[in-house]
């Protein structure tokens, strides 16, 4: 019997136990409410709801998204409904499903993350909080507050002290180097680190002699981060194994077959998530799971536990 359980959340009093290591990514799934993904959601691991802010946001203008070579651009503009809808109306149905959901938070401050995640705590029918360090503070004139170490910091204590609920957060990759951003945040608190969000980029529409986007600049995702979403959970998880061996990493960026989801497993990553492929192909999830499980049947490998951190 192969054994495909991981656990993100080893210090945490009730961890955060997946049934296996596929998650959706965030923004790629909405909050998961049509009738086709529901059936096929149960068999992954969990999964992650669009970036929730204190309050309902429209998002930008369009267009809002666009090709790539091997990717896209988006610059959606964090467009969702408020946490209070998503506590009301999306909660109550997560708590009857098996795959636990995981929602991700978007503050525009520290205390909006710390209020977004003490209104979560004690929320039936979520599982987790992924906290998006990728967005501007606009009390600093809107660096982003995962660009900076100090930031993370003080974003992920102040979730750690508003919630008891497990904490993942999930690094921004515009930082250049992610190290001192993954050790900030595991050090303040936080169960697991994912990795990465999306890369700053643009496009120019050159029939119109204007950059593509209305936002002028979006996030590249898809196949084409892969490579480099790689390396940062390999340096990541190589930092962590020797200072913080109990906070997992989650990896992000491009994958789209069961090999890609095996090459992030073995160079450090306890779970991966999916994200832009879920547009191209909703089946993705389970064929990952299904590769994944058919490889460690070829390999004789008995659990995903053995292939985490194998390349490290
Ligand atoms: C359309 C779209 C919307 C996204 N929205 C969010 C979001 O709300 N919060 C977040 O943390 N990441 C968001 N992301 C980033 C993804 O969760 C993921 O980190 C990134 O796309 C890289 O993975 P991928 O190459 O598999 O897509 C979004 C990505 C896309 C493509």
């Amino acid at each position: 019997m192969m054994n495909l359980q991981t656990q993100l959340a080893p210090s945490h009093k009730r961890g955060l136990l997946l049934q296996n290591p596929v998650v959706i990514a965030s923004g790629t799934f909405g909050y998961g409410m049509d009738d086709a993904k529901i059936s096929d959601m149960q068999s992954l691991g969990a999964i992650t709801c669009k970036g929730t802010t204190l309050h309902p946001r429209k998002g930008n203008e369009q267009p809002r998204t666009m090709a790539t070579a091997s990717g896209m651009l988006n610059a959606i503009g964090l467009q969702n409904p408020g946490i209070h809808t998503v506590i009301d109306q999306y909660a109550p149905i997560w708590a009857t499903w098996q795959t636990p959901v995981i929602v991700n938070i978007a503050g525009e401050t520290v205390d909006e993350f710390a209020e977004l995640a003490y209104l979560l705590e004690g929320v039936d029918g979520v599982a987790a909080i992924e906290v998006n360090v990728s967005c501007p503070n606009v009390l600093e004139g809107g660096a982003v507050f995962g660009a900076n170490a100090e930031k993370v910091a003080d974003v992920t204590s102040a979730v750690r002290r508003a919630t008891t609920l497990p904490i993942i957060v999930k690094l921004s990759p515009n930082s250049g180097d992610v190290r001192p951003t993954a050790l900030a945040a595991a050090s303040s608190g936080a169960d697991a680190i994912s990795l990465i969000n999306t890369i700053t980029g643009m496009g120019v529409d050159i029939s119109k002699r204007r950059p593509t986007l209305t936002n002028v600049t979006g996030g590249l995702s898809g196949p084409a981060i892969k490579p480099i979403a790689l390396r940062m959970v390999y340096e990541v998880a190589r930092e962590l194994r020797l200072t913080y061996p109990r906070v997992p990493v989650i990896g992000i960026g491009g994958i789209s077959n069961a090999n890609d989801a095996l090459e992030f497993l073995m160079a450090g990553a306890s779970a991966i998530q999916i994200g832009t492929v879920n547009f191209t192909n909703p089946r993705a999830g389970i064929e990952i799971v299904e590769g994944i499980e058919k490889f460690m049947q070829q390999e004789k490998v008995g659990s995903i536990t053995e292939l985490v951190g194998m390349a490290l």
